[in-house]
């Protein structure tokens, strides 16, 4: 509803030229400050997760662990990490994705997602739909569906959702906010 959207942006702080002159930042430490701000974006994320009938929560190292675990807590189901290279102990997939300069590359414990899971993907920001693609293809090399992918925040005036829409697969992509 529009009353939580405009709570939300209005909690979400625009920091000019970080972490480099020409880019403006944003910051949602806050909103995570904000008890009722907070409350409301996990509200609106765990009914997301019912529409989408996910069973399983994946959040995305690092900001999209903050926001995702309590929408797992709230909505009953399991929370799965997609961390950063080389910090999952087990036996991982990976998945490699380019940057701006270069490339990054994310992790999944592969026996904490199988056949039969149907999961949302939760981060803070959807930007040039990297990060989101490569999760997306880890939770289907994991043998997973992909329920949806919701996010706080899409910047409109970048690609990710055009460059989403294939993985996506006809599965919904949902931004709180669109800036
Ligand atoms: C940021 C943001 C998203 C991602 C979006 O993460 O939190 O995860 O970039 O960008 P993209 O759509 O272009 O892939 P980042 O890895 O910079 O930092 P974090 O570890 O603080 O989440
Ligand atoms: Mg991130």
């Amino acid at each position: 509803p529009e009353d939580v959207r405009s709570l939300l942006l209005s909690r979400i702080k625009d920091v000019a030229d970080y972490p480099k002159p020409g880019v403006m930042f944003k910051d949602i430490t806050p909103l995570l400050a904000d008890p009722e701000a907070f409350g409301a974006l996990t509200g609106a994320l765990v009914e997301l997760a019912g529409r989408y009938g996910a069973t399983k929560i994946v959040g995305l190292e690092a900001r999209g662990f903050i926001l995702a675990a309590p929408v797992a807590v709230q909505a009953g189901i399991g929370f799965v990490p997609v961390r950063k290279a080389g910090k999952l102990p087990g036996a991982t997939l990976a998945q490699s994705y380019e940057l701006e300069y270069g490339t990054a590359e994310i992790e999944v414990h592969a026996e904490d997602l199988a056949t039969g899971d149907r999961v949302m993907v939760i981060d803070d920001v959807l930007a040039t739909g990297g990060t989101a693609e490569a999760s997306l293809s880890l939770i289907r090399r994991a043998g997973a569906e992909v329920a949806g992918v919701a996010v706080l925040m899409e910047l409109s005036f970048l690609p990710g959702r055009a460059k989403l829409a294939g993985s996506l697969a006809g599965a919904p992509l949902d931004a709180l906010i669109v800036v």
